[in-house]
Order: C-alpha cells, then structure tokens, then sequence
C-alpha cells in the first residue's frame, strides 16, 4: 500500500534459447509449471500470505496471448476466491511507471521513451493514468534490432544483452550501417537488419572468419547506430513537448552503452533524467505492481469478464 516493492521474483525461460526466439506455445506451458513456485516465493520473500493481500494484479495486454492467459485466469481464480479487487494492468503503462519505484521519480508531465523487445514508443505521461503516444516503431522493435543482429553474427537469444557485453572491448566508429530517415517522431529498425545483413554477407564472402575477427567492433558499431536512432528521436520529441523530465524504460533500457549515453545528452540538454533500477528494466513483477498500485488509489478495478488481449490498445 506504500507504493514500496516488498518482492520482485521473475521466472526466465531458457527453453527458448536454441530457438532463435520465443515459442509462444513453450512459453504458456512454461508459464503454467512456473505460476504457483513464483506467487509462492513473492509471498514467502514479502512475508506476507495470500490473505493479507489488498488486491491481485496481472498484465491484462499486450503480449503472447498464451502466456497472457495464464496469468489472466490465475489472477481471477484468487480474486474470486480471496474476494479480494481484480486489477488489469497494461504492460507497456507498466514500463513506463517501473520510473516510479525509486526514490527519486520524475514529476509529471514527463516523457518517456520505452524500448522493448516488442515496442519502441516515446510517450507522453501526464499522470499515471494518462499516457499519449506522440510515436513508435513503424516495423521492428529496438530490442528486435538487437536481437535481430545478434543473430545475423551467431549469437543465441536474447542477444541484446550480448551485443552490450561485446561492445564494451570495440570500437563503436569502426563500422557504419544505414540510420533510417522517418519522418516525425515515429522510428524504422528493419532497414537497420538488412543493412547489417549485406554488409556481413559481402565481408564474409571475403574472409570466412570476419564475424570472429571483429565480433566486438561488429557489436559496438551495431549498438551505437540503434543508440543514435533511439536518442536522436528522443532529442526530437523532447524539443516538441518542452518537458524537462525525461525517462527510458523497457529491457532496452538496461543496456549500458544506452544508459550512459541518455544522461550524458540530459546533461548537455538540461534534462532531468531517469532510468529505472536495471532489475526493473526488462520484463519483471514489480512494474506490474507499481501499476496496479496507482489503479488502486484510482480505484480501477477490473471485473471477472475481462479478457486478456495480445494487441496493445491504449
Ligand atoms: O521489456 P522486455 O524485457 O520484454 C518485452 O516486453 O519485449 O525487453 C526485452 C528486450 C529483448 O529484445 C532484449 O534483447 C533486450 O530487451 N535487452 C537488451 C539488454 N537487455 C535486454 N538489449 C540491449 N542491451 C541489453 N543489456
Ligand atoms: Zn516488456
């Protein structure tokens, strides 16, 4: 009820891994064995019980919807059962609030740039419950971009957090690749695959052991081009909406290189900025309950009709 995390437990899935990728139907399965251990440990981790709850929060929408519907279904079954409130939470709300955990937040109106593995959006937030999109991704995704590349050079998924481990040892000038020229506040990533996709094609067929040779160069140079993308348009959308308060959010946002370079630009621009805590960056519990704690203070609750949906809507 203090807005403070008392337990943040996440289940990762490695089963994916030798994919390339998420298998949805994997993930749902997954999903079902993990569900009763996770509540489980955030209840024994929080010291509290089932009973001493003021609520049950879930993530409502967007996502695979198999996975969704686990959690849906399983958050009703304890509200009807507990008679305790249903909250419904929006994953991508969820990101942006995750600034509002630590002690120092962001005063409203702020502006946020969210980049996920599923999302790119710079969003303007007026208070918690009042989001407007100003732009995002006209096809791929930031965390796609990375992921994307990282397979194109042999790495397993996610290979977000790869290209960051690499690039710190290269040179981040060594290679150029094409920056994408859209128009307003909306940001293009697909063309940014192709462009390393060629390029590794052509450098290949000339030495067989490129990729090997200059993985950490390939990795820096990959990493800064989407780094310049994202915070020029950031840059852009903070000049328009003229607010001083400026956030990331989304797994993205836990990359290093990204990181620093967010508030060096706050420094030369005059922002204040935020990042979440990296815990809090990729997928987790606590932006959820962040979110449900503020619907709870609105008192937004969801009835058990509500269904979960896989597209975002706002
Ligand atoms: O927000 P998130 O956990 O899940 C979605 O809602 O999609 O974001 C996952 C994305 C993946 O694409 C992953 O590669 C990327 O975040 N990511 C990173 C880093 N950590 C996670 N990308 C670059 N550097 C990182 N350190
Ligand atoms: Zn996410």
């Amino acid at each position: 009820m203090d807005g403070k995390i008392s337990s943040n437990i996440i289940a990762g899935q490695t089963v994916h891994e030798k994919y390339g990728g998420i298998v949805p139907e994997l993930a749902s399965r997954a999903h079902i064995q993990n569900i009763i251990p996770v509540v489980d440990a955030a209840l024994k981790t929080a010291n509290c019980t089932l009973q001493t709850l003021d609520a049950i929060a879930f993530t409502q929408s967007p996502g695979l919807i198999g996975s969704l519907l686990v959690g849906a279904q399983f958050a009703k079954s304890l509200s009807l059962s507990l008679h305790k409130p249903l909250i419904a939470v929006h994953h991508m709300q969820a990101h942006v609030l995750a600034n509002l955990i630590a002690d120092e937040k962001p005063s409203f109106p702020f502006l946020c740039l969210t980049i996920s593995g599923g999302h790119t959006q710079i969003v303007l937030a007026k208070s918690p419950y009042d989001l407007q999109l100003l732009g995002e991704t006209i096809d791929d995704a930031a965390g796609e971009a990375f992921d994307k590349s990282a397979k194109l050079l042999g790495l397993p998924y996610p290979g977000g957090p790869l290209i960051d481990k690499y690039a710190v040892q290269g040179n981040p000038h060594k290679f150029k690749f094409a920056e994408p020229q859209i128009h307003g506040l909306d940001f293009s990533f697909s063309g940014l695959k192709t462009s390393v996709l060629y390029f590794l094609q052509d450098a290949m067929k000339k030495d067989s052991s490129f990729i090997q040779n200059h993985l950490d160069d390939l990795c820096a140079s990959i990493q800064y081009t989407i780094i310049n993308i994202l915070l020029k348009k950031l840059k852009k959308a903070v000049r328009q909406a003229k607010v001083k308060d400026i956030c990331i959010a989304g797994g993205v946002s836990a990359n290093s290189a990204l990181r620093k370079a967010f508030k060096d630009l706050g420094e030369t621009e005059g922002w204040q900025t935020f990042i979440p805590a990296f815990e809090y960056c990729t997928d987790n519990a606590a932006m959820i309950a962040i979110t449900a704690h503020y619907k709870y203070l609105a008192g937004e609750f969801a009835d058990l009709s509500i269904s979960p949906s896989a597209r975002a809507e706002w």
